[in-house]
């Protein structure tokens, strides 16, 4: 048995930085997560620090099995799946990795955007079963973005690098946010609305905010009828926020005019009748997957628990625990 601190993983990490750790650290890696994690956990009482994923809950259970636990750092920004208030009970540090990933999954957003408007992936689909029959007038009409406008819900650091990307296409920018953003309405001209105004007024609405229980399907069958006929919705944010199976409803009958999306509700599920539609282009959870962002995230992840196990405040801490430590 080595002396190192002992650090489970329940992922895979970019190798570079992966190998630094287990010269540093025990690493313990778990496939699977779940009932997996658990009994490893509890294999393992002395377990100081934990990397969690956003497909692996880490709740009261897991917590209660490491009792040793110092660090929890969330591979992710968004850090839905850990049970923040169980670790602030225990003492136990919560980290993620904002920031690193923003021009990642804004770029992402507007792949998504452009390969629904302009019908890149059908076009693929096209070419490859041979149905290309040369050059038509009418083959594949798709929308200019130009002119249009594009309402942004969550007007965080991905919605503000969204927003840029947007003007650059010529769009308008509208902003729901739950605070407004005075600065960037000056600045660059970005008009707050209401979500209901927003969700009326865009031709394509994009969500950019962290999932929680209050938002759970935050876009639902009402919210999708008042959208404007042919507008687009883009999800790079977090399934649960979408009403999957209403959202494919409003596609298939062509009530909205088309969907992007990276993230599902019942991850790694998706609908199948979205599936079947021409009108949804569908990423796998890649939102944040460059090579770059990908090292950078695994480089706060290594500085925050190595912080921790040194017996420092860790940077990247999530707001929640943020606020606790600048109060003290
Ligand atoms: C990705 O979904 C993240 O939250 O980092
Ligand atoms: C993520 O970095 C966000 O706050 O939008």
């Amino acid at each position: 048995m080595s002396d190192k601190p002992l650090v489970v993983l329940t992922n895979h990490l970019p190798s570079a930085v992966q190998k630094e750790m287990e010269s540093n650290w025990n690493l313990i890696q778990v496939e699977g997560g779940g009932r997996n994690l658990l009994q490893v956990l509890a294999d393992n009482p002395s377990v100081r620090g934990l990397i969690a994923f956003l497909s692996e809950p880490v709740g009261r259970e897991e917590l209660a099995a490491a009792p040793d636990l110092m660090i929890l750092a969330n591979y992710a920004v968004g850090y839905n799946n850990i049970d923040v208030a169980a670790a602030m009970e225990r003492g136990v540090w919560v980290t993620h990795t904002p920031d690193v990933l923003t021009d990642a999954t804004a770029d992402q957003t507007l792949a998504l955007l452009l390969a629904v408007a302009r019908r890149v992936v059908e076009g693929d689909r096209l070419m490859r079963r041979g149905g290309f029959r040369g050059w038509a007038s009418d083959l594949m009409l798709g929308r200019e973005l130009s002119g249009t406008v594009m309402g942004i819900v969550g007007m965080g650091r991905i919605g503000t690098a969204v927003a840029r990307r947007a003007e650059a296409f010529g769009m308008r920018v509208v902003y729901h946010s739950r605070s407004r953003k005075h600065d960037l309405e000056a600045a660059r001209g970005y008009t707050y609305m209401s979500f209901d105004e927003l969700i009326k007024n865009s031709d394509v609405v994009s969500l950019h905010l962290p999932y929680s229980p209050e938002l759970h399907h935050l876009v639902n069958e009402r919210t999708l009828a008042s959208m404007r006929s042919g507008a687009i919705l883009i999800n790079v944010a977090r399934g649960p926020l979408v009403d999957e199976s209403a959202l494919a409803r409003s596609l298939a009958y062509r009530s909205i005019g088309g969907a992007g999306l990276d993230v599902y509700e019942f991850e790694p599920r998706v609908n199948s009748l979205l599936t079947t539609l021409d009108n949804v282009v569908l990423a796998p959870h890649t939102g944040s997957a460059t090579h770059r962002a990908r090292t950078r995230m695994a480089r706060m992840v290594e500085e925050s628990i190595s912080a921790a196990l040194g017996g420092t405040l860790p940077p990247h801490l999530v707001p929640e625990w943020r606020s606790r430590e600048e109060v003290r």
